[in-house]
């Protein structure tokens, strides 16, 4: 795993800019305003094909060399963006083929963006030449911050290029049709294969596809994907030295398998916009930086975030100005290096044009832009603990939530016993009750560096590769504390159901077996005898070596344990055969954490519903304090306040929606005044 730290001068602000919507009076008025501001970073030309390339092997660059000198003399930096993700209409065209084709055998055609056949020779020899072309022309500009290569990689191929490059990949994977057989189990419904050319990527046929099938196909189109981004990188590096990233994006959907994918970027950086107006929206982007945290091991940046509006079920809610200052320190208070924004300036024109931006449609005299210039002054206030530390993590976890890509795709192939469960709700409502208990939370990678955790919570590891059960047995038995939930354990890497009682592979671990799974009813509530209550799932447990610390109370398994613990050496691991809902999810896991001695960042800090974050810098520690509640919250203790300047030991209040950062030295602490 890498571990990365990207460190710039100060925190990078600023955004996506697409000069080429504008004409050149306006790009003169964008630069006083990023003056004005203190924008210091944009990012050019993500979406810039066919103003670069308006015909094949012909480039038009200077109006970008307008821009970017226009840029430079303000001292602005920027990403420069290989524009891959958007080919141009001449490309289709020119390449018929490399349009992809969905599952359902439609053909795509140019008209919107993201269409392509990743795995079409076409698309890829043109996004090389483009990269090749860009990393030449402006590689070594002394204002280039670094490549941001393609955008959000997501677009599934079903078409012969993918059929292609998919069985080169299994040939890879499994060396014989025999051994592909095995895997897959293909004598379930003769789907024996005698010849790789009788293999095809998912596409529409009349029932189910074989679930190992599918799994593989997504796996492939990740690994094909990557392959794409480093096939650009190493483009790129012929001519640059400026680090080279691809923003990820991690919606309801996601196709990439991110800890691979970390590994080949200099610098992890994603793209993040809460899907809810709620409350429920700050603990998304803690959610979202404490992955992006995780896959980075380090320091990272978020690429892209809403200024102004937060989208959810067809419907533009607006973001306060508070929410847009709390939400852009908790990115960087999990260790994002950057807050910057999709997009600069608000399109009049084009599919987006009611997306928000730090310049909206109102202009610079706007409610909107002086909140810009408000973060701009903040940014360049805690500039000094952009420094991460020398040896130790940017954020100190305890707990470490086991998240996989393969978890989150096998719950999404069909016909589970409850295909209403999904891997992305579990871990999210794992990752919300530390949350709201103010407790720090990394996420981990199945058979990962665990020496610094006291809790490991393995959510719906339904694939559970060989090793796991072993690790996480060891981490147990010195003296950690593993909970587990129902649906891990499940099957192996090609999704065979390990026999003997669920949960297969983990069984040992918990010390019991289910024999049967009793899936409620839609809206169904599963009480438990202590008062707590789930849904969705139960299991007919059967204790072997465990104890019960709770039972179903009602329906068919009443009586029978719904919650086990298992003593393993020095450690316990906690079994829970139901999805646990929210309220019961934050009592029970706020009680394992004070059994494992885990506390919160600033004790009664989240009772107020005020965020505490502690960020490590090199010559001190900085508690980010977020308050997301309603009424005002007293502060003492040692340190500073870099935003008001006020010493804690004078008392801080924080009003309702405010925000503070306070310096902390040595062992010096922040306390809520009770
Ligand atoms: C992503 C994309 C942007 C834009 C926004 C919309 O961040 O990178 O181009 O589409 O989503 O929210």
């Amino acid at each position: 795993m890498t571990s990365q730290q990207y460190i710039p001068e100060a925190f990078l602000f600023g955004g996506d800019y697409n000069p080429e919507q504008w004409d050149p009076d306006t790009w003169r008025e964008d630069i006083e305003l990023m003056k004005r501001a203190g924008v210091n970073t944009v990012t050019l030309g993500v979406f810039s094909w066919a103003r670069l390339e308006p015909r094949e092997g012909e480039y038009e660059t200077g109006w970008l060399d307008e821009v970017i000198s226009l840029l430079d003399e303000a001292g602005i930096g920027f990403f420069l963006a290989t524009p891959t993700a958007s080919p141009p209409p001449w490309f289709t065209l020119a390449y018929p083929d490399a349009m992809p084709v969905r599952a359902d055998g439609v053909r795509l055609t140019h008209g919107s963006r993201d269409t392509y056949a990743i795995s079409a020779p076409a698309y890829r020899n043109a996004c090389c030449r483009i990269a090749g072309m860009l990393a030449r022309r402006y590689g070594v500009h002394r204002r280039l911050r670094g490549w941001h290569v393609h955008n959000e990689y997501g677009t599934l191929d079903f078409g012969p290029h993918a059929a292609a490059a998919f069985r080169s990949w299994l040939r890879n994977r499994y060396g014989t049709l025999d051994a592909l057989n095995v895997a897959w189990c293909t004598s379930f419904w003769s789907q024996r294969y005698s010849d790789w050319e009788e293999i095809f990527p998912p596409v529409a046929t009349q029932y189910l596809h074989n679930p190992a099938l599918s799994i593989d196909f997504r796996r492939f189109s990740s690994d094909e994907m990557l392959a794409a981004f480093t096939e650009q990188k190493r483009e790129i590096q012929r001519s640059s030295s400026a680090p080279v990233t691809t923003n990820f994006m991690l919606p309801t959907w996601n196709h990439l398998e991110q800890w691979s994918w970390a590994e080949e970027q200099d610098v992890v950086s994603i793209d993040h916009y809460l899907d809810s107006p709620g409350p429920d929206g700050d603990a998304h982007v803690a959610y979202g930086a404490d992955l992006t945290r995780s896959w980075a091991d380090g320091s990272w940046l978020l690429m892209e975030q809403n200024a102004t509006g937060i989208f959810a079920d067809g419907r533009t809610y607006t973001k306060t100005p508070s929410r847009m200052i709390r939400n852009s320190l908790g990115y960087i208070a999990r260790g994002s290096q950057s807050s910057l924004f999709f997009q600069w300036r608000a399109s009049v024109g084009g599919a987006e044009q009611w997306h928000g931006a730090l310049v909206p449609h109102a202009g610079g005299e706007s409610g909107a832009f002086a909140t810009a210039e408000r973060l701009g002054e903040i940014l360049s206030s805690i500039a000094e603990a952009v420094e991460p530390p020398r040896d130790s993590p940017i954020v100190d976890a305890a707990v470490g939530i086991v998240w996989h890509a393969d978890g989150w795709w096998a719950l999404e192939t069909p016909h589970l016993p409850n295909d209403a469960v999904t891997y992305a709700d579990e871990v999210r409502a794992t990752h919300r009750s530390f949350w709201r208990a103010g407790i720090p939370t990394d996420f981990v990678r199945p058979g990962g560096e665990v020496n610094r955790y006291r809790m490991l919570v393995v959510p719906c590891l339904y694939v559970t590769s060989d090793g796991v059960a072993d690790w996480l047995r060891e981490f147990a038995a010195r003296g950690g504390t593993v909970i587990v939930t129902y649906l891990s354990g499940i099957a192996d890497e090609n999704l065979t159901i390990a026999t003997g009682g669920y949960p297969g592979r983990l069984r040992e671990l918990i010390g019991a077996r289910a024999e049967e799974i009793h899936v409620p009813e839609p809206g169904e509530v599963v009480p438990l005898a202590s008062g707590r209550t789930g849904s969705q799932w139960r299991e007919r447990l059967v204790l072997e070596g465990a104890e019960s610390t709770d039972e179903y109370s009602a329906g068919p398994l009443s009586g029978l344990p719904a919650l086990t613990e298992h003593r393993l050496g020095e450690g316990r691991v906690v079994y829970v055969s139901t999805h646990l809902d929210q309220e019961s999810r934050d009592r029970f896991l706020a009680e394992q954490s004070a059994l494992a001695g885990l506390s919160e960042t600033v004790p009664g800090a989240a009772e107020r519903r005020v965020e505490a974050i502690r960020r490590r810098g090199r010559d001190a520690d900085y508690v980010f304090l977020l308050h997301h509640g309603t009424d005002p919250v007293k502060f003492t203790g040692d340190g500073r306040d870099l935003l008001s300047a006020v010493n804690l030991a004078d008392g801080l209040t924080l009003a309702a929606g405010d925000v503070a950062v306070v310096r902390v030295r040595g062992g010096e602490e922040v306390r809520v005044v009770p």
